[in-house]
């Protein structure tokens, strides 16, 4: 938690923003895994936990925005639960070490809402996305389970959204420290790779990685030789010699920020020439984003940009023909890279992903393309220092994508379906840095970049 004074500042500067009506925020509550009792890990709701600090579950807030008057609601424990669970803090305790002066059992909220609507007062809130909030939301609000997405405040999603893209030095100390356990995380599987493990015991030791210094894994780890499937979370297999393992994994420390980093390492410790072919284009591609990427440009460009270097790439192994703008006005990036350059990055690795990509990702005057690929991508804005970001071109060859391409003939005149059948076994690459956008250019999170070139992976694997 950091200090109180940077609680009390971003709610300052949310009220600027947001200037009628009263703000709901909800933090998250326990979620039971397969009987009540037993419950997964307990992760706060980040927009409660960048506002309020406090990682309990079971808490709310309340800003009354024309008052700047600010409640939290929660209940002190009695002593069942301290049987369970030892002393907690008062809520009011815990309230003033975030610059909250009110505070109330849980059951007030309702009584609290309910005064402000019988005035005809807005009630803001963020879109939900956990069903416990949906139906406390119901229970407090009368709101319909249909509606509920629609009527979440604009302006209250655009202000949090606008304070959380910029991070401050404090949070970028913090995602560095993400991005450090994510190198502990990543090279611990670089070293300890070796044909014929099976892939859940490197997901076994990165995620103990992490468990040992930190809360949780950022998102689930992917990790499979099949890495043109973009999230593979089955690690059923056996590593045999001559492939491709895609590892896609980050941390998250005490805080919560995170770290989101992928690697690509040849089973057997050195990569063939047909990988180092395609490895290389996505490693210039990859360092191509991190230099292009600074104030002032839009990351839409710099995808283009590396849907550039993709595609030259490839047309120079003869695996696609014709001229390269052409090309990448056509899409042809997306049958290799059918995703997006990267995505805001922060107390989510997927930053804010719950209050709507559009609202993240794209400045007012930008629309989101639909074509594969673009389509896809999270954070098309244009670049001002503090933005956080991933870098994370990928080539992979998807045998139904690519068939199905070839059955309706698209971009027939540029792809050579033919030559590409040779590549139906090839699997994946993808690279990912974590970026922060300086006022001169962009700089790799964490203190060091893990090994990425072809003789720092092929140094790294297979020795003590
Ligand atoms: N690293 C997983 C993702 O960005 O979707
Ligand atoms: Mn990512």
């Amino acid at each position: 938690m950091f200090d109180k004074q940077v609680y009390i500042s971003r709610r300052k500067r949310l009220l600027e923003q947001v200037r009628e009506g009263v703000i709901l925020l909800l933090g998250n509550s326990e979620a039971s895994c397969n009987y009540p009792d037993n419950q997964y890990q307990f992760r706060q709701d980040s927009s409660f936990l960048y506002l309020f600090g406090l990682d309990k579950p079971d808490l709310a807030a309340v800003i009354d925005a024309e008052s700047g008057e600010e409640w939290i609601f929660g209940d002190d424990v009695d002593i069942d639960d301290i049987i369970w669970m030892g002393p907690q803090p008062l809520i009011a305790d815990q309230a003033a070490t975030v610059g909250v002066a009110n505070t109330a059992p849980f059951a007030r909220l309702a009584d609290c809402l309910k005064a402000a609507q019988d005035k005809g007062r807005k009630i803001h809130y963020l879109p939900p996305y956990r069903n416990h909030n949906k139906i406390l939301l119901h229970k407090l609000l009368g709101i319909g389970f249909d509606e509920m997405k629609a009527g979440a405040s604009v302006d209250l999603i655009k202000a949090v959204v606008a304070l959380r893209l910029i991070k401050e030095p404090c949070e970028i100390e913090e995602i560095d420290k993400a991005c450090n356990l994510g190198y502990a995380m990543h090279y611990a599987a670089m070293k300890m790779l070796r044909v014929g493990m099976v892939e859940q015991e490197l997901v076994g030791v990165m995620e103990g990685v992490v468990k040992g210094a930190g809360p949780m894994i950022s998102f689930p780890t992917i990790l499979s030789q099949r890495g043109e499937t973009l999230h593979n979370h089955n690690h059923a297999a056996v590593l045999t010699e001559g492939q491709l393992c895609v590892i896609d994994a980050g941390a998250e420390v005490p805080s919560h920020y995170c770290s989101d980093n992928t690697r690509t390492l040849p089973t057997g410790g050195k990569f063939t020439q047909k990988q180092k072919d395609i490895y290389e284009i996505v490693l210039t591609a990859n360092d191509y984003a991190r230099e292009a990427a600074r104030p002032g440009v839009t990351y839409r460009d710099v995808h283009l940009g590396a849907s550039k270097i993709i595609v030259q790439g490839l047309k120079n192994l003869g695996l696609v023909r014709g001229d390269v703008d052409e090309m990448v006005a056509a899409g042809v990036q997306g049958l290799f890279m059918p995703h997006g350059l990267g995505h805001n990055m922060g107390l989510d690795v997927h930053d804010m992903e719950d209050l709507g990509e559009n609202y993240v990702g794209y400045d007012p005057d930008q629309t989101r393309a639909k074509q594969l690929g673009l389509g896809s991508l999270r954070m098309a804005r244009k670049l001002v220092p503090g933005h956080v970001i991933t870098d994370e071109p990928g080539i992979y060859f998807i045998p139904a994508l690519i068939e199905k391409w070839k059955s309706e003939g698209h971009n027939a005149q540029f792809v050579n379906f033919d030559k590409l059948e040779s590549y139906y076994t090839f699997g994946g690459i993808r690279l990912e840095d974590d970026l922060l956008i300086t006022p001169a250019g962009a700089r790799i999170l964490g203190a060091k970049r893990l090994p990425i070139t072809v003789e720092e992976i092929e140094n790294t694997m297979y020795t003590d």
